[in-house]
């Protein structure tokens, strides 16, 4: 018997249904949902190793990522059944060394089957907790992709990742990065947080933060490449520049984000004391520190609409092209007017959004909310544009 069919025997015998799952080009085993669901119901955490169908639009858009990066090395830091580093051999680059790592021993076990029967060659599989691999371990690219919170997990990422390379992470804790709750949002993030109308936007911007607090512990500048949200997640790709200036001009785009709760104004401000709207005097929400600058970087969005096309074969390729326009069109401008909690304090109907970009002229819809708009317009025009009735 082979050392594969051993390993497949060994997860049998302790009882893992397995069933074979394609995505993108890798073809892997995982367990089967059928087994594992309770009343109907199926939670990928259930299962002896985590593999999420849900998330395949994130490993799609971290393959075309990482296509640009042409990393040598890449740290899979939480493997899990291996998907996110096979597909990135198959699909992305052709890295010199792949480390996968996973606590699990099951998903060690999977994973070693997985990755050969997808043929990798140059790879190492070691069962790890993250932050220990990620501070035995250099690499170009580092993946995180935690249940829950990276945050404990960013300073980490910064340690293996060789100076210039890259770091993305996955958070699917939105309660506290939307400022749902607040304390954890503290206790994770160090920030104190309200619950803003552009919230969506405020929880990229606050995990944004944290890891450029933790860059500059290590003397590291960052520059945010592409950074989206989506459904029930974020997902990041930041570039880690050395050097202490880069670090500091970095600390300096932290800031606060506020929101005037008597007319709505919203605005992102390096002072973090300012205690009322400059426009209307009323008491304002705050959040911070937060990231100011740019959320994606205008030529790495370029590059990705550029090589779409080689993946045309990506079930989200026509939801990924949406995703890249509108990422491009939003990128110039900053925080997002929520139209409809705006509309409920003027006590106004929502118009149509469209007509309200027509009356702005200047303005974007936003990934992050369908009731959102980005604009470069003053916020008594976007009244103005929201009460008109043209
Ligand atoms: C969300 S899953 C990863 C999914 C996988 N990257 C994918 O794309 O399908 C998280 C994985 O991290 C592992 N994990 C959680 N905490 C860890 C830690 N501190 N160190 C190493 N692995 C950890 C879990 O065992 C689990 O397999
Ligand atoms: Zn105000």
């Amino acid at each position: 018997m082979g050392l594969i069919s051993s390993l497949r025997m060994t997860l049998i015998a302790l009882g893992t249904k397995l069933y074979e799952v394609v995505e993108g080009k890798a073809k892997i085993l995982a367990p089967d949902p059928s087994a594992y669901s309770r009343e109907g119901k199926y939670d990928p955490s259930w299962a002896p190793v985590f593999y999420n169908p849900k998330m395949t639009f994130n490993r799609d858009a971290s393959v075309i990522a990482v296509s640009l990066l042409s990393p040598k090395s890449i740290l899979d830091s939480m493997s899990a059944t291996g998907i996110r580093g096979i597909r990135y051999n198959l699909e992305s680059v052709s890295p010199d060394e792949t480390i996968f790592n996973d606590k699990n021993p099951a998903a060690i076990t999977l994973l070693r089957i997985n990755v050969e029967r997808n043929g990798l060659k140059n790879y190492k599989i070691t069962q790890l907790d993250a932050n220990v691999a990620m501070h035995q371990f250099k690499v170009d690219f580092t993946d995180v992709d935690p249940f829950g919170s990276p945050s404990p997990f960013t300073l980490g990422a910064v340690a293996s990742t060789r100076r210039g390379g890259v770091i993305a992470l996955t958070a699917t804790d939105l309660a506290p990065l939307e400022g749902s709750s607040r304390a954890s949002c503290f206790r994770k993030y160090g920030v104190r947080t309200s619950k803003l109308s552009y919230s969506k936007e405020a929880g990229l911007r606050i995990l944004l933060g944290k890891v450029v607090r933790d860059a500059a512990l290590f003397e590291r500048g960052v520059v945010p490449l592409f950074s989206f949200y989506k459904e029930y997640y974020y997902r990041l790709f930041v570039k880690l520049e050395p050097g202490a200036k880069r670090a500091d001009k970095s600390l300096q785009e932290l800031g606060t984000m506020y929101e005037c709760t008597k007319c709505g104004y919203i605005f992102l401000d390096t002072d973090p004391c300012i205690r009322s709207c400059p426009l209307c005097g009323g008491s304002l929400l705050s959040s911070g520190p937060a990231w100011t600058g740019s959320i994606n970087d205008e030529v790495f969005l370029d590059k990705m609409r550029s090589v779409l096309e080689k993946f045309s074969y990506l079930k989200s390729y026509s939801e990924l092209s949406y995703l890249l326009n509108l990422l491009k069109n939003e990128n110039k401008y900053k925080l997002y007017y929520n139209l409809s909690v705006i509309a409920s304090k003027l006590r106004t109907n929502m118009r149509p959004i469209h007509k309200v970009l027509e009356c702005l002229g200047d303005a974007s819809r936003t990934h992050f909310n369908n009731v959102g708009i980005k604009t470069s317009r003053e916020f008594k025009e976007v009244v103005e544009c929201l009460k008109s009735s043209y």
